[in-house]
């Protein structure tokens, strides 16, 4: 089992392809979807976990939990070997390095692993996409199905 930690505010395709990736790789994945109050998320955890749940439905080799708390903790707590993370672009590698080693500081059994994100979505953000929508761009492409519908409600 490997962890997938994020806000998923909201969950992007881009998102999908990591946990797709993870899944080639593992046997399971668990999507940590963290509370993080410090990043002021513009869903609630609530609704953060129903999108992502729904999203992964009909995948029985994922499992998706609210987390709060350090991530080295979630993940032993989970019983995952290991920490998947996606990496964008070169701009996300010097703040992933820095999570990572921190991390393997905080519980050295656990090894982070990272995939490359597919090109299409190399550019892709959350806070990109809820500010596109807003502005009345469209971004239906980038986003799961259902996952429209609720930034509709929320805009
Ligand atoms: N596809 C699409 N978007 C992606 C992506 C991908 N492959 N990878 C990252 N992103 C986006 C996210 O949507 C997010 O966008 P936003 O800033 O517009 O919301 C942004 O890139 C940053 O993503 P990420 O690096 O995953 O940050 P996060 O805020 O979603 O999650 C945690 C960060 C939860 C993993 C981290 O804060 C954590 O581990 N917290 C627990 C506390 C802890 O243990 N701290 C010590 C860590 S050393």
């Amino acid at each position: 089992m490997a962890a997938y930690p994020g806000t998923f505010d909201p969950i992007t395709l881009g998102h999908v392809d990591v946990v797709q990736r993870g899944l080639k790789l593992f046997d399971s994945v668990i999507i940590g979807v963290a509370e993080n109050v410090q990043k002021k998320p513009h869903f609630p955890l609530e609704t953060r976990l129903q999108m992502v749940s729904s999203v992964f439905a009909t995948e029985s080799r994922v499992k998706v939990s609210p987390f709060c708390g350090l991530l080295v903790d979630f993940a032993k707590q989970s019983n995952s070997c290991a920490i998947l993370r996606g990496l964008r672009a070169a701009s996300d590698f010097e703040y992933e390095f820095q999570m990572a080693t921190m991390n393997r500081r905080l519980n050295t059994s656990i090894e982070t692993v990272f995939v490359m994100a597919r090109e299409e979505y190399t550019f892709v953000s959350s806070s990109f996409i809820r500010e596109i929508h807003n502005m009345g761009g469209d971004v239906a492409d980038l986003l799961p199905a259902g996952i429209l519908e609720h930034l509709q409600k929320n805009r």
